[in-house]
């Protein structure tokens, strides 16, 4: 079995962890992030989960954002860029790792810009490769507490009470976005706008894919892809 453990600070090379998680909606990026941060304590930035929130609290950020949002479609370029730079402004060298952003080739490069004026660079980029109709069996099954960010499944990985986040106990919901109509504009756009990232990423070396139908086969392999890069 596999053991929760803290890491040092640093990776192998003693820089901080810059990771990215890619993949389709619902691939279970969500899912990965939560394991890594349980067993590494590594901090996990969802965008989506970033945008909820503010949506959640109604900040104009969150107004901007909530039509897009709902009808699966990705919001502007600027506004995104802008929320997750202000996340990453207050981890300083802390490891962290991004579920969700970047989304389009524009996004990449100001990632990239915001890294190199702080003298750092991505140093991992992981794709999760999972099928199509495995992915829309998961996403009506799917509830969240948005406050949190936390991911269940009435099937795979159900909450110990119904309908209630285990830790405060408060109410999951449905997200706006995973009806038929919106999860299919989320699909449309990833494999438009998103899955060109992949070629970006291949030509830098270090993108990573992981295959699988479930989780819990990939979640030992990218277990052992971390411990290979902290001592
Ligand atoms: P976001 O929240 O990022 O949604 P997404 O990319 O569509 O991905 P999901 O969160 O739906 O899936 P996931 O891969 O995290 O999978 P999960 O772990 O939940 O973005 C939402 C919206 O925000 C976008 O549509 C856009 O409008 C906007 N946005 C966000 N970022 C943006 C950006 N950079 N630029 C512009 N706009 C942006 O898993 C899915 C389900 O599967 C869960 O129910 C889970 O429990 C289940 N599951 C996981 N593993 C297993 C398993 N082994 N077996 C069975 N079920 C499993
Ligand atoms: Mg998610």
């Amino acid at each position: 079995m596999l053991m929760a453990r803290q890491l040092r600070s640093r990776t192998r090379n003693g820089v901080p962890l810059r990771m990215l998680i890619l993949g389709a909606p619902g691939a279970g990026k969500g899912t990965q992030s939560s394991r890594i941060r349980q067993h590494f304590g590594i901090t996990a930035i969802s965008s989506g989960d970033v945008l909820r929130r503010n949506i959640a609290l109604g900040t104009e950020a969150g107004m901007l954002a909530q039509r897009a949002v709902s009808r699966g479609e990705l919001v502007s370029d600027g506004l995104i860029v802008d929320l997750i730079r202000n996340e990453l402004a207050s981890l300083a060298l802390n490891n962290w790792l991004l579920d969700g952003f970047p989304r389009t080739i524009t996004q990449a490069q100001a990632l990239d810009a915001m890294l190199k004026s702080a003298g750092q660079s991505l140093n991992a980029v992981v794709n999760l490769a999972v099928p199509e109709d495995v992915i829309l069996q998961r996403i009506v099954e799917r509830y969240v507490h948005v406050p949190s960010g936390r991911v269940y499944n009435l099937s795979y990985n159900p909450p110990k009470v119904s309908g209630r986040d285990d830790v405060t106990g408060e109410p999951l919901e449905h997200r706006p976005d995973d009806n038929p109509e919106s999860f299919r504009r989320r699909l449309q756009q990833y494999h438009q706008v998103t899955e060109p990232l992949l070629d970006y990423y291949k030509r830098t070396g270090i993108l990573t894919a992981f295959a699988g139908t479930t989780s819990d086969i990939i979640f030992p392999q990218l277990h052992a892809y971390m411990d290979a890069r902290f001592d």
